[in-house]
């Protein structure tokens, strides 16, 4: 039996952000190379891709490099680009006969020109599509778009195009990566690491956490369907009272 019907849909969370963690440990559980983890995390991409526009998800945003991970052995990170290649490409077509709007956010500046081309190409083949919204957050780190938001708006205070006292959360959002994105209801994060690791600081603070010990190269449309039904039995109540709601 599925969990597929016990998901409530009328009750989806509209925005899901995953932080696909594990792929490492997945690896050295077998005695291959970190990388091997990492090419096996791709399937586990399609599948949640394919599960949550199933269900009609509207948005759904992937880490799947941050700021940080800059910082690993060098190997690792070309074997990382390389393989952000190959997946755009086979994934490609899927998005575009799925209606996928994709989309990145990160500093993308930073990225080598092969997986810019691969990215632009791909953003521009999916710009008429109007189903699920898939954002991959690349070179992404929360306090670095938080900083380049408030440099971006410091300038437009100067310029006199923003009046600081007139500045609120909504405006200031609009200055994120984010900009035309509800904030995610739903975080998912694999391999058991309890920690937000720089994703979406600003955009989550009211998103529903559930961490499971899954490591990401095992994540499927079922451990989708058991995050969404968690979400579903929460009580969300914004600061106020049960009785309030
Ligand atoms: C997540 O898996 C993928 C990236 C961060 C790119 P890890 O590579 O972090 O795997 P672990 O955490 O070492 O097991
Ligand atoms: C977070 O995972 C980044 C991605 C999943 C892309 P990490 O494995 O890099 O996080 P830390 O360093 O353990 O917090
Ligand atoms: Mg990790």
């Amino acid at each position: 039996m599925s969990l597929i019907d016990d998901v409530n849909r009328e009750k989806l969370p509209s925005h899901i952000a995953i932080i696909m963690d594990g792929n490492g440990r997945w690896a050295k559980q077998k005695g291959k190379p970190r990388i091997f983890g990492h090419q096996n995390g791709a399937h586990a991409v399609r599948q949640t891709i394919e599960g949550a526009a199933e269900l009609g998800v509207k948005y759904l945003t992937l880490y799947a490099f941050s700021a940080e991970n800059w910082k690993r052995p060098k190997i690792e990170v070309e074997a990382l680009m390389t393989l952000l290649v190959s997946t755009i490409d086979e994934e490609l077509k899927n998005l575009i006969d799925n209606n996928i709007h994709f989309q990145v956010i990160g500093n993308t500046n930073l990225l080598p020109d092969s997986v810019k081309r691969k990215v632009n190409t791909a953003i521009s083949k999916t710009k008429h599509c109007s189903g699920m919204t898939l954002t991959l957050a690349l070179s992404y780190g929360s306090r670095w778009e938080i900083l380049d938001a408030a440099k971006k708006l410091a300038d437009d205070a100067i310029q006199g195009k923003i009046v600081p006292q007139e500045l609120t959360d909504e405006v200031f959002a609009s200055y994120l990566n984010t900009a035309h994105m509800p904030d995610p209801e739903l975080l998912i994060r694999t391999s058991g690491e309890l920690r937000l690791s720089n994703f979406l600081l600003w955009q989550m603070a009211y998103t529903e956490l559930y961490f499971t010990e899954v490591l990401w190269p095992d994540f499927s449309k079922e451990e989708l369907y058991k995050a969404i039904v968690s979400f579903q039995h929460r009580e969300r109540r914004f600061g106020k009272t049960t009785e309030q709601l």
